[in-house]
């Protein structure tokens, strides 16, 4: 069974409350859930944390480096400030997913860059609690190629 761990970044345990016109009015919980449900038909195993401390989601991703075989990472604002997060992602060598609710091209400029693309295979941003399950999608699509690649070595 794939093991994908799903990361939360900062602000987002407010989601449901926080900018609804932004980011909806789901909270994490239900999409908790969903990521969970989906977890179930893909027939994958995860584990789920949010966080407000950059420290705390470097030391998530590295303790559980042997455990998982990718990462979906919505790093919220440290998407665009953390090189720690980044590094951190990079180190593990684990394909990670980069995700955002709100389409970040649609917004202030400063939310264009982020530090973490460079070390993602790839980045689903703007279709709201939809976007972690496309994610989901996305990784076990990734896990599959990398075994096929393997198996023709
Ligand atoms: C976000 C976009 C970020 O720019 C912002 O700081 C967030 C949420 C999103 O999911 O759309 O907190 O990652």
């Amino acid at each position: 069974m794939r093991h994908i761990l799903v990361i939360h970044g900062p602000n987002l345990d407010l989601l449901g409350r926080r900018e609804k016109d932004i980011y909806g009015e789901t909270t994490l919980n239900q999409i908790n859930q969903m990521i969970e449900e989906e977890a179930r038909e893909l027939n994958c195993e995860i584990r789920i944390k949010q966080s407000n401390s950059e420290g705390e989601i470097v030391s998530f991703i590295g303790e559980n480096r042997d455990w998982a075989d990718a990462l979906i990472i919505n790093a919220a604002a440290y998407t665009h400030t953390s090189i720690a997060i980044r590094d951190a992602i990079a180190g593990v060598e684990i394909p990670a997913v980069e995700v955002h609710l709100s389409n970040v091209y649609r917004r202030e400029p400063f939310r264009r860059n982020s530090l973490i693309a460079e070390v993602c295979v790839g980045q689903i941003t703007g279709f709201g609690p939809q976007s972690y399950l496309l994610a989901l999608r996305a990784s076990i699509d990734i896990l599959k190629e990398i075994s096929k690649k393997i198996r023709n070595l």
